[in-house]
């Protein structure tokens, strides 16, 4: 029966999934359209168009961020999308930029942080460059996962919603990423890692750090 109810919790799951990443392309679509128009591009003398690879300022984003928002104004269920792009576009969803949006779409803020915390993918706080997730859904959980999470804090030095000092991972944790037949089963970034051994976190770890480093040599 319990398993059943699973099955049944997963296939919406996935439903869901499918429908938020459609909804999300066209929403990419339309943002590319937004960014790329002539106006923007003569507006805005930071945009890659202008060669310039230079960091841009809040403001700026804060402009892109608005762009989108304009390309969505009769589309419901924007928000979702909109959230994901200032992400993007932050690297994380601060305050101010939750209050901004909640001002543009005429949302309620307690909707929008709503919504934010609802959703794991979605983080407050500034995020590492790799971002570590444990599953701890039934399945990883009675196969370990705990140890995993355990091994992952100690090595990391970090608890669960933090990053380490030289801001390299996030440690956070997830419910079922779909591959419970492999548990005990950890995301780094969008790599799923199976069968992963407390043991092996170390080299997991020192994997990421050390990532590109051989492209760099080789130049
Ligand atoms: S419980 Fe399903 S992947 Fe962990």
């Amino acid at each position: 029966m319990f398993f059943r109810r699973e099955k049944i919790d997963i296939f919406f799951k996935k439903i869901r999934i499918v429908s938020q990443s459609f909804l999300i392309s066209q929403f990419y679509i339309q943002a590319d359209k937004a960014l790329n128009t002539p106006e923007a591009k003569t507006q805005d003398p930071k945009h890659p168009s202008a060669g310039c690879g230079c960091q841009p300022t809040e403001e700026e984003m804060l402009r892109s961020l608005d762009a989108v928002i304009d390309g969505f104004s009769k589309t419901d269920g924007a928000l979702i999308p909109i959230l994901q792009t200032a992400q993007n576009l932050f690297g994380y969803l601060p305050a101010n930029v939750l209050k901004h949006i909640s001002l543009r779409l005429k949302i309620p803020y307690s909707e929008v942080t709503g919504v934010v915390s609802f959703y794991s993918f979605f983080s407050t706080v500034p995020r590492g460059k790799h971002v570590v997730r444990v599953c701890l859904g039934t399945a990883c959980y009675v196969r370990g996962g705990k140890e995993v999470l355990e091994a992952f804090k100690k090595n990391l030095k970090i608890n669960v919603g933090e990053t380490t000092a030289d801001r390299m991972f996030s440690l956070e944790v997830g419910r079922c990423f779909g591959a419970c037949g492999l548990a005990p089963v950890a995301m780094i970034n969008d790599d799923v890692h199976q069968r992963v051994k407390s043991a092996k976190i170390r080299d997991l770890i020192s994997q990421y750090q050390h990532e590109g480093e051989d492209v760099k040599e080789a130049r």
